[in-house]
């Protein structure tokens, strides 16, 4: 894998979770073009700098010792990496402070670089959460490779922080570099997290700004609600990538003695989904965390796990995480526990757990959709 050079630093630099059969780089030309433009302000070493949406800790890890940075992101996954970059680079793991993006931002910053995030909610989020942050002569720099770099991302630079500057293209990247203006009278409101109605259950869920359709219900989603097992008595029942939480929530309400584990690696999907569980079933004890899938759950400590599979990170799509999801559960399901997933009938599920379990079983069916029942 090629090295991150920047006049910062010479980086080795891995992804999380790591791919070993189809290792893909872990910076892009974006990164390489935020660094060089910072450079060459010739940022003094007491500069705070905050990075926004760092996919792997690029941007973090080549600042890390050179200026005060700190790292917000939604993901607990890219901030994984960052630490496993620093130690693998001879840093302190610790050497950038975090920040889950479902915290406030507490500034002055001098400069503020963002790499643009798939979903622009949180884009817009992130710049409303800026005001009053920023440090006087303060600058703010997003880019993107162009194929991710939608109009709306400068429009959105332009409506929260200030005229936008967009650079000439390097290596098919762009950076939009936004000047501040002087605070506005009437700070702007955010319109996150928003609200949308269930019919059945009858309940309302709340989705912060980067949780998995957060306008409506997904209709994978949809279809696999009517589905969920009953009966579960006391069991141990983990909804594995919960996004808002309505499988754990819809699932709870039918089978009132078992115990729920929610994880999701969205710091907001955790936060909203936390906030759902205590409106649907008040004090009801549950774990919600924010993790890398079942990575951190003991082994043959579950009796059934609830899943609707990513099928992307970041930018990059294909089934690569659903697969690692269904070895989780496999690890983490006691003898003859079950996962039930969702997916789109073209994702062939039905054959990849073939592969894993004793048995798989085709709960329901829809012209897109199937419903997978597969035990240990
Ligand atoms: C298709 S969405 C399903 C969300 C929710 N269960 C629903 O049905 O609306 C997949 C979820 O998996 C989460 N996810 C992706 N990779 C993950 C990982 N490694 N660990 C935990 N969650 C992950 C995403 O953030 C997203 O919320």
């Amino acid at each position: 894998m090629p090295l991150l050079a920047s006049p910062f630093a010479q980086l080795d630099l891995i992804r999380q979770p790591e791919q070993p059969n189809e290792p893909l780089q872990a910076f892009d030309a974006a990164d390489e073009y935020l660094l060089a433009h910072l450079a060459e302000q010739r940022p003094a070493a007491n500069t705070r700098v905050l990075v926004l949406n760092d996919g792997f800790g690029a941007l973090a890890a080549s600042l890390a010792g050179q200026v005060e940075v700190i790292s917000s992101s939604d993901s607990f996954l890219a901030l994984q990496a960052l630490q496993k970059n620093l130690v693998r680079n001879g840093r302190p793991f610790d050497a950038v402070p975090t920040l889950p993006a479902s915290e406030p931002l507490t500034g002055p910053f001098d400069r503020v670089l963002i790499k643009v995030p798939k979903t622009l909610a949180l884009l817009e989020e992130q710049l409303i959460r800026l005001q009053g942050q920023l440090a006087p002569g303060a600058q703010v720099v997003a880019g993107a490779m162009i194929k991710h770099l939608p109009r709306a991302a400068g429009d959105l630079l332009e409506r929260y922080i200030g005229p936008v500057q967009a650079s000439l293209a390097v290596k098919k990247a762009r950076l939009l570099i936004a000047t501040p203006q002087a605070a506005s009278s009437a700070p702007q409101v955010s319109p996150y997290p928003t609200r949308y109605w269930l019919d059945e259950p009858k309940i309302e869920l709340l989705n912060h700004a980067n949780v998995f359709c957060r306008e409506g219900l997904d209709i994978g989603t949809r279809a696999f609600l009517p589905h969920l097992p009953t009966n579960l008595g006391t069991a141990r029942v983990a909804d594995l990538g919960c996004g808002n939480g309505v499988l754990a929530i819809a699932s709870a309400l039918r089978n009132p003695e078992a115990h729920y584990t929610l994880v999701d690696e969205s710091f907001m999907a955790v936060q909203s989904a936390a906030q759902n569980w205590r409106a649907a079933l008040g004090e009801r004890e549950v774990t919600v965390r924010a993790g890398d899938g079942l990575s951190g759950q003991q082994a043959q400590s579950l009796d059934v796990v609830l899943c609707n599979p990513p099928f992307h990170q970041q930018q990059v799509v294909g089934d690569f995480l659903a697969w690692r999801m269904f070895q989780q559960a496999r690890e983490a399901l006691v003898v003859g526990g079950a996962l039930y997933i969702v997916g789109n009938r073209h994702l062939g599920y039905h054959s990849k757990l073939a592969r894993l379990f004793r048995s798989v079983e085709q709960v329901a069916a829809t012209p897109k959709f199937v419903i997978l029942k597969a035990r240990k």
